[in-house]
């Protein structure tokens, strides 16, 4: 499984965007408003690596918890999965905890994503191929 990117969560996103931009990386999307997931995202890249910039933008966002914890951090890697079915199989045989069905993201080409933790991983998210 390919990392895709890195994801990270962000109070404000417009001004963690600027502050990002001002150490290099550059847009490679617009803001998307996953109004499944209750979210702004935006993509970002420097040096090949891809990092989403996550913001809640409802108080029953998916990461409305997460973001009193951590504040602006880095909280999931996303790996590319040519075979979800399968890579979910043997991720769950292996100690991971499937969060949610795969769901389609309107961030990435309304492919499907689904996140899992491990307890010495924290989350992942898988993304379809
Ligand atoms: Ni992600």
């Amino acid at each position: 499984m390919k990392i895709h990117h890195i994801g990270y969560l962000v109070k404000k996103l417009p001004k963690a965007a600027a502050e990002f931009k001002k150490l290099g990386y550059v847009e490679v999307s617009g803001v998307t408003d996953d109004q499944i997931r209750k979210v702004d995202i935006q993509f970002l890249e420097k040096d090949g690596y891809v990092v989403e910039l996550v913001s809640p933008n409802s108080p029953d966002s998916v990461v409305a918890g997460l973001i009193k914890t951590y504040k602006n951090a880095p909280y999931h890697i996303c790996y590319l999965s040519e075979d979800m079915e399968a890579d979910l199989k043997q991720l769950t045989e292996n100690g991971y905890f499937q969060m949610d069905m795969p769901t389609e993201a309107p961030a990435l080409d309304h492919k499907k994503v689904c996140f899992l933790m491990h307890p010495q991983m924290g989350m992942i998210e898988l993304l379809e191929q």
